[in-house]
């Protein structure tokens, strides 16, 4: 099952630089960062867009932002090995400026075809511009840390919209939100996990 998804990733890879997706942003990147992690994750966690150590190393959040990520997955109890991580965008804006409308609208086709091999239970998107894709029209100042379940393709997926961990790097109130909001999400793959032992088991309720 691992070696399959293995193979279709790759093959999402491969068809991005055959279809020469974003060749302006191609030709000035290193790397195309993919993404990170356990593919049989049962959290998905999708950031912006590489920065310029991840396009030079070729992996997501290994920066500042990826310190501070690691913190907050540790904090969780969890480790970057339990995840997936990846971004909106897979190659680095000039400057780090933010990815464009185009950009993002570009790569999401290929975002959704690496969820729908990985196939995780909860999609933690970072920042706006990844939840804007999955929650359209939301604050983030109002929905972050609450998991929201939308339909997506033929399955169900709960999201849950975090602030951007580089959001938190200067500020100390936002670094104790991120970190409040993230600890839960291990709560959340429990009530999901019973929720669908007891579909299974044909019982109704959670308690
Ligand atoms: N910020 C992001 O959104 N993604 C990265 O990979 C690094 C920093």
């Amino acid at each position: 099952m691992t070696d399959n998804k293995q193979v279709l990733l790759e093959q999402i890879k491969a068809d991005i630089v055959s279809n020469n997706v974003c060749p302006d942003l191609a030709q000035a990147a290193t790397n195309l960062v993919m993404g990170d992690g356990n593919i049989d994750a049962d959290i998905v966690l999708i950031g912006e867009a590489p920065g310029k150590n991840e396009d030079l190393s070729g992996l997501p959040f290994i920066g500042a932002a990826g310190k501070f990520l690691n913190e907050m997955l540790a904090s969780a109890n969890m480790q970057r090995t339990d995840v997936f991580i990846t971004n909106i965008v897979k190659y680095r804006p000039p400057n780090n400026r933010d990815p464009l409308p185009a950009e993002k609208a570009a790569f999401w086709p290929y975002l959704v075809r690496q969820l729908d091999v990985i196939r995780p239970q909860i999609v933690v998107t970072l920042g706006r511009h990844s939840m804007e894709y999955f929650l359209p029209g939301v604050k983030i100042s109002e929905v972050h840390g609450q998991p929201k379940t939308i339909k997506f393709g033929d399955t169900k997926l709960v999201i849950v919209p975090l602030y951007h961990p580089a959001a938190a790097l200067y500020n100390g109130g936002m670094r104790a939100t991120l970190i409040e909001d993230f600890i839960k999400l291990p709560k959340i793959i429990d009530i999901l996990k019973n929720e669908e032992e007891n579909t299974k088991n044909g019982t109704t309720t959670t308690g």
